[in-house]
């Protein structure tokens, strides 16, 4: 089976190894576990306790809405935290209902498709801008000058930051969330002894500079300052609570982490489909696809940005035939379950016809579905349209590499070669 978008086609590697994703997706793997045991107990390799993987479509639809049998509030990634840490870290989505319902109504309001519909014209001009600015040359890397640079742009101006920090923004989002990455921190989180930095975001230094600059924005806004969204999720709840100042510190490095990556690696795998099937970008000019939107959603489900979350058991139960006891880590992969022919049909090709297309990559199914969905949909969308109605050709003329993590799925570095219409 050739793999497109991954170079490893190895059945079995250790999914708790940073490595086992450097050269692109385990999809050997996964299809291999799927077949054969798709509830899988995984040895983690180093101290922290193994874990369940569950790697079918269905299991994870299901197991996503059971929140009583697994909780968010034990921590969300597949490494163990202790309470402490976990206590320091923790953001509404590390809770389970009833606080997270109310953290979450507030902060949807603000991110919800018809708010977020506002910003198509914003989103647009920077898209343009940089289109303009990277189209000057024919050749250059895609990920650098287009995927990386519009989703920070994009969320300053939805926090009310300047444009000029988003830069920061961005370098600091990536010490943070590709913090298995020599390439965008020097404390790599499996190499490097970062217990120091244990009760902070993704246990990343980064994270104290954009605790500073969240303090900056809670003074301002102390002294009465409108900053976009941020104003809204400071607002009490329908319980009466309201954010402490310490959740507010982690609520903004979660959005600076999860508003920055993940839309990226969606725009550069959208990019990397079509500069490898010429296929693609004749059937977008010609319309031959089922509207903007299923398109979108059928490259984010290609991408998979962000492969897993793990939940943790509130008791002993079986599922698969296995027993998974109270306290027990289960990683969802979603990953897995998008490329799973019996919950997507034809998982391996990217079909602008499809019917429907019930893809996991934001979560579907559990009450943590994706905040900024309609956000990330929006910005790829505008990207596939514009990149359509102004491209002759584009092809790939050098290897792209992919980030080292097996937290977040994605490319970045991707040269290629346009021409313009
Ligand atoms: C294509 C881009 C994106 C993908 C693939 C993605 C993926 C996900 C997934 C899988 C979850 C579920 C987590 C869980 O089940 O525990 C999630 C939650 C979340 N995402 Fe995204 N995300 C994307 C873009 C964004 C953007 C642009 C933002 C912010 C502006 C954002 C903010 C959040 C937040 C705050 C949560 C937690 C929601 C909660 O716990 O209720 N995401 N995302």
């Amino acid at each position: 089976m050739q793999y497109p978008f991954s170079r490893n086609d190895d059945p079995y590697v250790d999914l708790s190894s940073q490595d086992a994703f450097a050269t692109g997706a385990p999809f050997a793997t996964f299809d291999r576990l799927r077949a054969e045991d798709p509830v899988y107990w995984t040895d983690f390799t180093g101290n922290d306790r193994g874990f369940w993987s569950i790697t079918r479509h269905a299991d994870i639809l299901a197991l996503n809405a059971k929140t009583d049998l697994l909780s968010s509030a034990r921590g969300i990634r597949m490494e163990d935290q202790t309470e402490e840490e976990y206590e320091a870290r923790k953001t509404f989505q590390e809770t389970d209902a009833p606080v997270h319902r109310a953290f979450r109504a507030l902060a949807s309001k603000a991110f919800s498709k018809g708010t977020i519909a506002r910003y198509e014209d914003q989103i647009r001009e920077i898209v343009t801008e940089l289109l303009d600015e990277a189209f000057e040359e024919r050749q250059f890397d895609a990920v650098d000058r287009i995927a990386r640079r519009l989703p920070m742009r994009m969320l300053a101006q939805i926090i009310g930051v300047p444009d000029e920090d988003a830069t920061w923004l961005v370098r600091k989002g990536d010490a943070l969330i590709s913090n298995a990455d020599p390439e965008y921190t020097d404390f790599v989180i499996d190499k490097v002894d970062t217990e120091e930095y244990r009760f902070l975001p993704f246990r990343s230094p980064a994270a104290v500079e954009l605790f500073d600059y969240a303090n900056d924005l809670l003074e301002r806004m102390d002294q009465g300052e409108q900053l976009g969204v941020l104003n809204v999720v400071l607002e009490p709840t329908s319980h009466g609570t309201k954010m402490s100042r310490d959740e507010f510190r982690n609520f903004f490095c979660l959005l600076v982490a999860a508003g920055n990556d993940t839309t990226r690696y969606s725009i550069a795998a959208t990019i990397h489909s079509l500069a490898n099937d010429p296929t693609l970008l004749s059937d977008l000019q010609a319309g031959r696809q089922n509207g903007w939107e299923a398109t979108t959603d059928e490259m984010i489900r290609w991408a998979t940005p962000t492969t897993h979350f793990r939940r943790t058991a509130t008791r002993d139960f079986e599922h698969g035939g296995k027993h998974i006891k109270a306290g027990d880590k289960v990683v969802l992969w979603f990953l897995s379950g998008n490329r799973d022919e019996q919950g997507i049909s034809d998982p391996y090709s990217i079909r602008l016809d499809r019917p429907r297309n019930p893809h996991l990559a934001f979560g579907q199914g559990g009450p943590h579905i994706c905040l900024g969905m309609w956000l990330a949909k929006l910005e790829v969308s505008v990207v596939l349209q514009e990149l359509s109605r102004r491209l002759q050709s584009i092809e790939q003329v050098d290897d792209h590499s992919y980030l080292r993590s097996n937290f977040i799925h994605g490319i970045k570095k991707l040269p290629i070669r346009i021409a313009a219409r």
